[in-house]
């Protein structure tokens, strides 16, 4: 599939995409690049990142590498620059790294918590610490807004028994989010947080050894969604690409759950 001739909406801004080599990060990463943004893939997995960047070079999108974890302050740092040597620019930052280590509470070790906490929560500060620099950057126009969206949980929002460390994570991530809105809305940068539910085809899915097993919302017995279907990584990047678009200028602090109407998270 080539770009159309038609304007994108995104057209002329630069994108950073945390976690982007799979699952929602990649189809965010796609969507954003068919809506016209030039974007900078990060990942630790430096081969499904370069597999990732090529994808979308092959259908006509623009794409850069960051490799990096998110954990490690000099690494946010070195992604950024690879932000503004390649593109000289940054409007929109998607927090979307994020992995699983879920344990009952008593069994819950140091490790585990630490896991998910310093990826989730220390990681999204780490990047967007290191990207504040360039998204401050006061643009001659003042209506055009950047724009940082983080990808939370329902996690975070209801809670998730057998995964208090990333429902804490994703907690924080919202807490972070609706602080920083209040503290850039004068800048004209939106800060928003999308939360979504039981997306297939990622982590949820996961093999299943010690520590990579599934999502504790996947070893649930299946309930049917109200809406008849699960959620699709697609889902979560057409959601992201509304919050990083002007379409969207006039909101921010906001958490948009998007879980197909799973209103209540099904007790085990
Ligand atoms: N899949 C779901 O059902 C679901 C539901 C709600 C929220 N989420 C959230 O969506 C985001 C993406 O999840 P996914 O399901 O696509 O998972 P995924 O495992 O397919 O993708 C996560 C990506 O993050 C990368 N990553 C992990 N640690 C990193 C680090 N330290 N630095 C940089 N990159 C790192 C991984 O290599 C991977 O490519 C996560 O934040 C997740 O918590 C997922």
């Amino acid at each position: 599939m080539l770009l159309n001739d038609s304007e994108p909406r995104l057209a002329g801004r630069v994108a950073l995409v945390t976690g982007a080599a799979h699952g929602i990060g990649l189809a965010i990463s796609r969507r954003l690049a068919l809506e016209g943004a030039a974007v900078v893939l990060n990942d630790v997995d430096r081969t499904g990142l370069a597999e990732a960047v090529a994808h979308i070079r092959e259908f006509g999108g623009q794409a850069a590498s960051a490799a990096g974890d998110v954990r490690r302050p000099g690494e946010t740092d070195e992604m950024a620059a690879v932000c503004e040597r390649e593109f000289g620019e940054l409007h929109i930052l998607v927090n979307n790294a994020g992995l699983l280590r879920p344990a009952p509470m008593h069994e819950m070790t140091d490790e585990q918590w630490d896991a998910v906490v310093d990826v989730v929560l220390r990681g999204a500060f780490n990047t967007i610490r290191s990207a504040a620099p360039l998204l401050m950057h006061q643009d001659p126009d003042p209506a055009f807004n950047r724009k940082v969206v983080t990808i939370s949980s329902v996690a975070g929002v209801h809670g998730v028994p057998g995964s208090v460390n990333y429902s804490a994570a994703k907690a924080g991530v919202i807490g972070l989010s609706k602080a920083l809105a209040r503290e850039w809305a004068s800048l004209h940068i939106n800060v928003n947080v999308v939360a979504p539910g039981r997306i297939v085809g990622t982590m949820i899915h996961a093999s299943r050894d010690e520590h990579q097993r599934p999502h504790a919302l996947a070893d649930r017995p299946q309930v049917p969604m109200p809406i008849g279907r699960l959620g699709h990584p697609d889902d979560v990047a057409s959601l992201v690409a509304y919050l990083v678009s002007p379409d969207s200028d006039y909101m921010t602090g906001q958490v948009l759950e998007l879980h197909g109407g799973m209103e209540v998270i099904p007790r085990r």
